[in-house]
């Protein structure tokens, strides 16, 4: 089927009497990495919440190949194939490292052991480290550990709000890398993140919010080409 596999379309809305966002559009292609950039407080947050029907919109829609799943439960979301790490709190930090995996896989009736064998290929210290708490992980880890258990449901749509907050650039490398990965198994990827010019690299398609609103789309390689975009988003 041709289009993306998700889009908020014309997403206009917010928290209360304010709007947040005004007639924004995010998409995701098949196995394409989609990311979001923008300010301090542009709503990209808040664009990723209306998408997971965490936060009801006014106006536009949000539809998952094809299908209008606008009035959809962020819950019946992950059943149709979406998952999402938020910005916080994405992780249970009491429990072990297994044990967050296996939270994960909450909505799953069938034997999920296998997935979980591909998240420990994928970030093989979560292996070492299964039977300790996810709290006593180092940033970076648990990072991954919030990934692993979003990829327990085996979705075809992972959304990430700034996946790489608070981690060393080689961690932050490191975890691109895994998602590219990630990526080329067919899973679409829609991302929030801070490291505007390292993200735009290893984007298919980019977006650039300022209050609300779309201010740039294109491809990741050209909105780190135009000077605008370098100027005023990414440092020069
Ligand atoms: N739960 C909330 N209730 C009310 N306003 C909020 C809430 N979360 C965020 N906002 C406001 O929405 C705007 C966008 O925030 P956010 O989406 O978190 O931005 P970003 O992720 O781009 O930094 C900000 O003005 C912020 O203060
Ligand atoms: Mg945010």
């Amino acid at each position: 089927m041709s289009g993306p596999v998700l889009i908020g379309d014309a997403m206009t809305g917010g928290y209360g009497a304010a709007d947040i966002l005004h007639d924004c559009t995010i998409a995701v292609e098949k196995g394409q990495i989609a990311v979001i950039v923008g300010p301090n407080g542009a709503g990209k947050s808040t664009a990723m919440k209306a998408v997971f029907g965490m936060l009801n919109i006014r106006e536009g829609q949000v539809r998952l190949n094809g299908r209008d799943i606008t009035k959809l439960t962020p819950q019946a979301r992950v059943a149709q194939g979406m998952a999402f790490v938020p910005q916080t709190s994405n992780i249970f930090p009491s429990l072990t490292v297994e044990e967050n995996l296996e939270m994960g896989a909450f909505l799953r009736r069938d034997d999920f052991r296998t997935t979980m064998e591909q998240v420990f290929d994928l970030f093989p210290i979560l292996r070492d480290k299964r039977r300790q708490a996810a709290g006593e992980l180092s940033g970076g880890q648990r990072q991954q550990v919030a990934v692993g258990r979003a990829l327990m449901t085996q979705p075809s749509v992972l959304m990430l709000d700034e996946p790489t907050a608070g981690v060393s650039p080689i961690v932050m490398d490191e975890l691109f890398d895994r998602i590219i990965e990630v990526a080329r198994t067919g899973i679409s990827i829609l991302m929030v993140e801070q490291n505007a010019r390292q993200a735009l690299e290893i984007a298919d398609k980019g977006y650039v919010l300022v209050q609300g609103r779309n201010r740039f789309t294109d491809t990741g390689q050209a909105l780190l080409a135009d000077p605008e975009v370098r100027r005023s988003f990414l440092g020069g």
